[in-house]
């Protein structure tokens, strides 16, 4: 199970700072359970875990099965809460080179809908030309621009490519049960369609098809993802004590750091595929906390790459950030450091370990010079990367950005600030 580590915080939170803010933490966390705070609409996902039942995960998993049998790639179109969900489980479970794996079993997921960059679609349309494709079109709405504009360019495409007969049975909508755009586009077509149900909002939507459903598809195993977050869910919906909820225990922490002054957190990997980890936790709390002119800015990091960019301003830059840090205690698979006689490099002195040895050893090096240069680190350990960790992680996450939303005195699940775009951008286009 996910523990949160306070070995690298002695110096910025103390025992009595987390005994004191415990009970605003419980309180935050009664008003959750008893569905009695702002946005009290939006707790489907609480429950999600427990109540996601055997057939549609086997549904789903027949679906994505039939969808693996004949495409080679599958398109997700979406963006925000529509995709990121997928993005981050898949691209963890099977990182970017797996594209180049030519004994792959399962379709190469590409996304869509995410973008309005004209080049991304022209070859994204010539790949497509060339390989076996299908794809799932997610939003809630159903009337996100973004997605809607990707749907009509990739739905022409494969009706010119498949013949329209094949085509709808390549294709599948995940949308709102009763309403909007793609719902009635969904219904017309006869599409396969899923329903994202009315009170899970978009970034909460990862255990619901939105996530599942990309996640199958790709070959993750969604019945251990589901059962990871029912194993968080068991424990950090607890009224507990705050030292045994790892949700409970970093929300105080993050808000105590928050209230010295510490405005920006930076979710912290060293494993590149987990960066979209960090992208789907940006927005999470970002679009949940960020609001009223309060709200921690979430920012992420990918080390040791970004040690040699960002690494300088971390520790000698303005002294307003914390940092998360996501420890993996295990890597799937080892690679020795290679004996060399001539040792010219001086490297032989790494020979008997591994790269996660390395890996770790530059993880505590850079906490332990952060924490000498004023940066406070959480450090969240995880025993390995798999669909159980990840499902608890994942959970974990969105029950601490509920109650912190509400230690906050925000509405954690509403997003008024994203219509402000919006509203130029119809505008600059003559939308009516
Ligand atoms: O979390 C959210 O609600 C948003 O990020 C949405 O997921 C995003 O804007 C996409 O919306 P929709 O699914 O309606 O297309």
């Amino acid at each position: 199970m996910i523990k949160i580590d306070t070995r690298y915080l002695e110096k910025f939170v103390s025992t009595q700072e987390i005994n004191e803010i415990a009970p605003e933490i419980a309180k935050a966390q009664k008003v959750l359970n008893t569905a009695t705070g702002r946005g009290n609409d939006f707790l489907g996902w609480v429950n999600l875990p427990t109540e996601i039942d055997d057939e549609l995960i086997n549904k789903i998993q027949q679906d994505a099965d039939a969808i693996a049998a004949k495409a080679q790639i599958y398109v997700v179109i979406g963006i925000g809460g529509s995709y990121l969900g997928a993005r981050a489980v898949i691209e963890s479970l099977q990182n970017e080179l797996a594209v180049l794996d030519p004994n792959r079993k399962r379709p190469y997921i590409v996304y869509a809908g995410h973008t309005l960059s004209e080049d991304y679609y022209s070859q994204l349309l010539s790949i497509l030309d060339k390989f076996d494709y299908a794809m799932t079109v997610i939003s809630k709405s159903g009337t996100t621009t973004e997605p809607a504009v990707a749907f009509r360019i990739l739905k022409s495409h494969i009706e010119k490519k498949y013949g329209k007969e094949e085509a709808r049975s390549r294709i599948i909508a995940i949308t709102d049960g009763s309403k909007g755009a793609l719902h009635n586009i969904a219904k017309q077509e006869g599409y396969t369609t899923y329903v994202i149900p009315d009170n899970v909002g978009g970034r909460y939507s990862v255990f619901t098809p939105v996530g599942l459903l990309p996640i199958a598809v790709s070959g993750g195993d969604i019945a251990k993802l589901i059962q990871g977050a029912r194993d968080m869910q068991s424990i950090v919906t607890q009224e507990i004590s705050i030292t045994d909820n790892p949700a409970a225990l970093y929300t105080a922490i993050r808000n105590i750091l928050y209230r010295k002054g510490k405005k920006i957190e930076m979710m912290v990997t060293y494993i590149p595929a987990m960066r979209y980890i960090s992208e789907w936790w940006k927005q999470l709390f970002g679009e949940s906390e960020g609001k009223e002119h309060k709200g921690i800015l979430p920012h992420s990091v990918t080390y040791t790459t970004d040690l040699h960019s960002m690494g300088q301003y971390v520790q000698d830059g303005e002294r307003i950030m914390f940092e998360t840090v996501l420890s993996v205690n295990n890597s799937a698979t080892n690679v020795n450091i290679p004996f060399d006689e001539a040792n010219l490099d001086g490297l032989n002195y790494l020979q008997q370990k591994t790269l996660t040895t390395i890996n770790h050893c530059a993880e505590e090096g850079t906490a332990c010079a952060h924490v000498d240069g004023g940066v406070p680190v959480i450090r969240l350990e995880m025993n390995c990367i798999n669909e159980e960790t990840i499902g608890e992680l994942l959970y974990m996450m969105e029950y601490s950005c509920g109650i912190s939303g509400y230690v906050l005195d925000v509405n954690p699940f509403d997003q008024p600030g994203v219509e402000a775009y919006k509203t130029n951008m119809f505008k600059l286009l003559g939308k009516f």
